[in-house]
């Protein structure tokens, strides 16, 4: 009788034990399953990064290309799939190879506003980068499933998008002086747009530079904020903005590729007055 009911029991606990493992058993296998979604052969994303950059920054930062000549205007870099807390995904099918003629009636708006600035490279081998990498994945959606409708949006948010006379219109114009506030550049373009965009800087010869601005749009192509995506997040005013900018430090907005001479002289003047001075 005892025995009887100590085995009842042993195997009434032995069942829940198994059945406990199992439920942790299939926890697991799910979560497994939630991990290997963020593998790179998994091609879902969020959100649409538009991604444009300032050319003069580029082309001051660049030390194995040389540029082009280019306006003086923010152009657009890519239009690149991203899912919430990752970079990607990238190149979804290979197979689909960038053909020109898809886009001949819209090469003269992509030359000038979704430039190649590289002068040593063919002119098709920006656009050839920026859909096999991100334009094959944004094709999942079908507002973007061909090549032309993919460039074709991008040209069209540069259009809504205008940042030049965005920062402009906010008092923010290149400059080889003058240096703004990454608050001030979040709010030219926060006022407009109303949502959160990111900012990007890069650094030059000890200078911060400010390269590229990114607003973002979900699949029904909508302006969304940004959050979400990998960023470093500062608080700055009791405002969160995503950017890789020090906010300890102005940002330069540059005018000119090279730096201008005319700073070269005033530095040699006044450090010819030191030198007088110290004599
Ligand atoms: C990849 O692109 C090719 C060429 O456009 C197309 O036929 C094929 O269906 C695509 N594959 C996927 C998985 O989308
Ligand atoms: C480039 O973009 C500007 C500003 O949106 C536009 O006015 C211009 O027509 C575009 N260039 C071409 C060649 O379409
Ligand atoms: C600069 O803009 C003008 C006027 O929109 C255009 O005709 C010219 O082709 C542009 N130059 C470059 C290099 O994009
Ligand atoms: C943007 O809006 C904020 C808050 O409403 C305001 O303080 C700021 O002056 C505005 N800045 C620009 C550049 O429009």
């Amino acid at each position: 009788m005892n025995k009887n009911l100590c085995f009842v029991l042993s195997l009434i606990l032995c069942l829940e034990c198994v059945y406990v493992e199992s439920i942790q058993h299939t926890q697991i296998i799910h979560f497994k399953s939630d991990l290997s979604t963020t593998r790179n052969d998994d091609h879902h994303w969020d959100l649409l990064l538009f991604a444009q950059h300032w050319p003069v920054t580029l082309c001051r930062s660049w030390t194995t290309h040389t540029c082009k000549k280019f306006n003086e205007t923010w152009i657009v870099h890519g239009v690149w799939p991203t899912k919430f807390g990752s970079i990607g995904p990238e190149k979804c099918n290979s197979s689909w190879l960038f053909d020109p003629d898809q886009v001949k009636t819209i090469e003269q708006d992509l030359e000038e506003n979704w430039t190649n600035l590289e002068s040593d490279t063919s002119l098709y081998s920006f656009w050839i980068h920026e859909w096999s990498k991100h334009g094959t994945c944004a094709a999942s959606i079908e507002p973007l499933n061909s090549e032309f409708k993919y460039f074709s949006q991008g040209l069209d948010w540069h259009k809504k998008i205008p940042l030049t006379m965005m920062l402009g219109e906010a008092g923010i114009v290149p400059s080889d002086e003058k240096q703004y506030k990454i608050i001030d550049i979040y709010y030219a373009i926060k006022n407009k747009t109303k949502v959160n965009p990111t900012i990007q800087c890069v650094h030059v010869k000890g200078a911060q530079l400010l390269s590229e601005l990114h607003v973002c749009f979900n699949k029904n192509l909508e302006l969304v904020d940004c959050d979400g995506v990998v960023s470093p997040k500062h608080v700055i005013d009791g405002v969160t903005v995503m950017t890789n900018c020090n906010p300890a430090h102005d940002v330069l907005y540059p005018y000119s590729v090279e730096p201008p001479a005319r700073v070269l002289v005033q530095l040699y003047k006044l450090s010819s007055l030191l030198q007088w001075l110290t004599l």
